[in-house]
């Protein structure tokens, strides 16, 4: 979520009963999404996005992220991006930011 810009407009395009589950590592980041956003849909949770599967029972629609893939390794990533691609529904939508193709290898070996 970092600062919840995303986050934010992701709130202003979704319908009524949808969920986001915003993921996030640092906690004074979730303090203060939690403060400037008030929106039920939200479930705020402070952990890693690698830990995808033990936040969310349901299947899920998309995943839109801006996490530093740069930062992590290899398996780190590769874990994130095909745990993320085993809990969505079929025909969903994964969205993430590269700044850099770097790591763009990883997104293929996954993704169709
Ligand atoms: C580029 S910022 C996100 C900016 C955000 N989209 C916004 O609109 O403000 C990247 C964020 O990823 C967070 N982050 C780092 N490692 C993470 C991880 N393993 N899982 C989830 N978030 C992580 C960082 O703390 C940082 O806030």
């Amino acid at each position: 979520m970092g600062h919840g810009n995303i986050t934010r407009e992701i709130l202003n395009n979704i319908s009524c009963p949808s969920k986001v589950f915003g993921f996030e590592v640092n906690k004074d980041f979730c303090k203060q999404v939690e403060s400037e956003i008030s929106d039920s849909r939200l479930v705020i949770i402070n952990d890693g996005a690698e830990n995808i599967k033990k936040h969310t029972n349901e299947n899920i629609n998309s995943v839109i992220g801006s996490i530093p893939f740069s930062f992590f390794s290899k398996e780190k990533g590769m874990g994130i991006i095909q745990d993320s691609s085993d809990k969505l529904v079929d025909n969903a939508y994964f969205s993430q930011v590269l700044y850099i193709k770097f790591n763009f290898k990883k997104f293929e070996q996954i993704f169709n």
